[in-house]
């Protein structure tokens, strides 16, 4: 298309790594759309007749149809989706085929066309964390007032409830909601009719095309809307942070599922076996949506690197903007579907929970507390006398609420028998009922609050 100032056709090689077709033919539904309000616009503009108008949105439903049924052709000398679009309009519709780049470039086509594509990424992803959150909030409330141990250094800490631990990624995944909504509303405006990157000296309506493809504004300069790929990194930093999110999540379900733990046991349809241990069940999906973000931080950093230093305006560079964006778009949905089956699915272990949290000392901080609030010890001395009863339980080989109360009156004879009432798991989680804490009756408050959020009530 390009071939009239050039004696030679393009060297294999530069056919090769010029065309995008392999990669950029998942923008066809977008290329149509954007083509047919363009087209529609110079129609109403009179910039073409509306004969020409009309053939040419018809011509493009066609290859539409074509495309969907036979899938888009792979012509490497057509390079992109562009070309290859419009050489088949020709085919279809002859001459008047080429009135539809008027006013137009490739370059606000493409950055037109990705927008429309991340928007409707970003859509997805928010139906996906939705769901997702649907899952945890649902066995929240199943397990609001399960005991498990809370851990800091993956060392028993304090007794929480299963409940909490899952609404912390109820949280988490908030967030990364409100990170796409953001990037969403900074993603829509129209870069139709910046043309190549001057803009255009044809009587466009640029509000129009705006319009019919659901942006909010046309952008306000022209250099800017053809080399900006900030909606692209914006959703891809949204996706990095969320993909984070989901690997701290499917990590804690690899552990939990270890035997040593046992926790949780995952559902079969989202583990595989071991082709030589017969015994095993391996968390693969886990491990996977845990291998998945490396790969989607990677797309983050691909694009970010490909963006640095590009002077104004486009530079064939950004075609590369493309491929990694499709990739972490792939790997998120996949992650996002299955961390929601798995949370949904897993069942949870919550003897075994119980058990580590009464094995493992978890409500010393407990003892301390009752010494400050009852007996009117410092902090400081209420933890060392706390760490005295440990060492005795520990070499006694006991929980602390099996300690004789003449055993803990020898460390310290400012404790009494209403000690005991405090050192339970139970008394442990319902006594931290500050908002946001642990005890099953803030944990209830929220999960309300977040069903209420997700509509789950209506
Ligand atoms: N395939 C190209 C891309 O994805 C389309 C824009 C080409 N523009 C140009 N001036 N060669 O970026």
């Amino acid at each position: 298309m390009w071939g009239g100032r050039f004696a030679e056709g393009p060297a294999a090689i530069m056919r090769e790594i010029n065309a995008s077709i392999p990669f950029d033919k998942a923008l066809w539904r977008q290329d149509i759309a954007a083509s047919k309000a363009h087209v529609a616009m110079l129609g109403a503009c009179a910039i073409v007749s509306s004969e020409d108008a009309v053939a040419i949105e018809r011509g493009l439903d066609q290859v539409a149809a074509e495309y969907e049924r036979d899938g888009v052709p792979e012509n490497w000398d057509l390079e992109d989706i562009h070309m290859t679009t419009e050489s088949r309009l020709a085919e279809l519709i002859g001459a008047a085929a080429g009135r539809l780049h008027t006013a137009r470039s490739r370059n606000d086509q493409v950055a037109t066309d990705f927008r429309l594509w991340v928007r409707d990424a970003i859509d997805q992803a928010d139906a996906s964390l939705a769901a997702l959150q649907r899952a945890l909030v649902n066995r929240a409330a199943e397990h609001a007032g399960s005991i498990m141990p809370g851990f800091t250094h993956l060392q028993t800490a304090q007794p929480v409830t299963l409940g909490h631990h899952l609404m912390a990624y109820y949280e988490m995944l908030r967030r990364d909601r409100s990170r796409f909504y953001d990037a969403r509303v900074r993603l829509n405006e129209c870069p139709l009719g910046s043309a190549a990157l001057a803009g255009t000296g044809f009587p466009v309506d640029r509000e129009m095309t705006a319009q019919a493809l659901g942006f909010d504004r046309p952008t306000a300069n022209s250099l800017d809307a053809v080399s900006d790929r900030d909606f692209a990194l914006d959703y891809l930093s949204a996706a990095a942070q969320c993909a984070l999110h989901l690997s701290r999540l499917a990590e804690e379900f690899v552990i939990w599922a270890s035997q040593p733990f046992g926790f949780v046991r995952m559902p079969d349809s989202l583990s595989t076996g071991s082709s030589i241990m017969p015994q095993k069940k391996n968390p693969d999906a886990a491990e996977l949506v845990r291998g998945h973000s490396g790969r989607i931080v990677g797309a983050l950093t691909a694009l970010m690197v490909t963006m640095k230093g590009l002077p104004l305006a486009y530079s064939k560079d950004m075609q590369d903007d493309k491929p990694p964006v499709f990739e972490a778009a792939g790997l998120l949905g996949l992650s996002l579907a299955a961390m929601t089956g798995m949370v949904a699915e897993a069942e949870f272990r919550t003897d075994r929970m119980r058990q580590a949290a009464e094995l493992g000392y978890a409500t010393a901080t407990d003892l301390a507390d009752w010494l400050v609030r009852t007996a009117g010890l410092p902090f400081r001395e209420a933890h060392h006398v706390t760490g005295a009863a440990v060492k005795l339980a520990e070499e006694k080989g006991v929980a602390l609420d099996a300690l004789s109360l003449a055993d803990l009156r020898a460390i310290d004879r400012r404790i009494g028998e209403g000690v005991f009432a405090a050192l339970s798991v139970e008394a442990s989680v319902a006594a931290r009922d500050s908002h946001g804490g642990t005890a099953p009756e803030q944990v209830r408050k929220r999960i309300a609050e977040a069903r209420r959020a997700l509509g789950m009530d209506s």
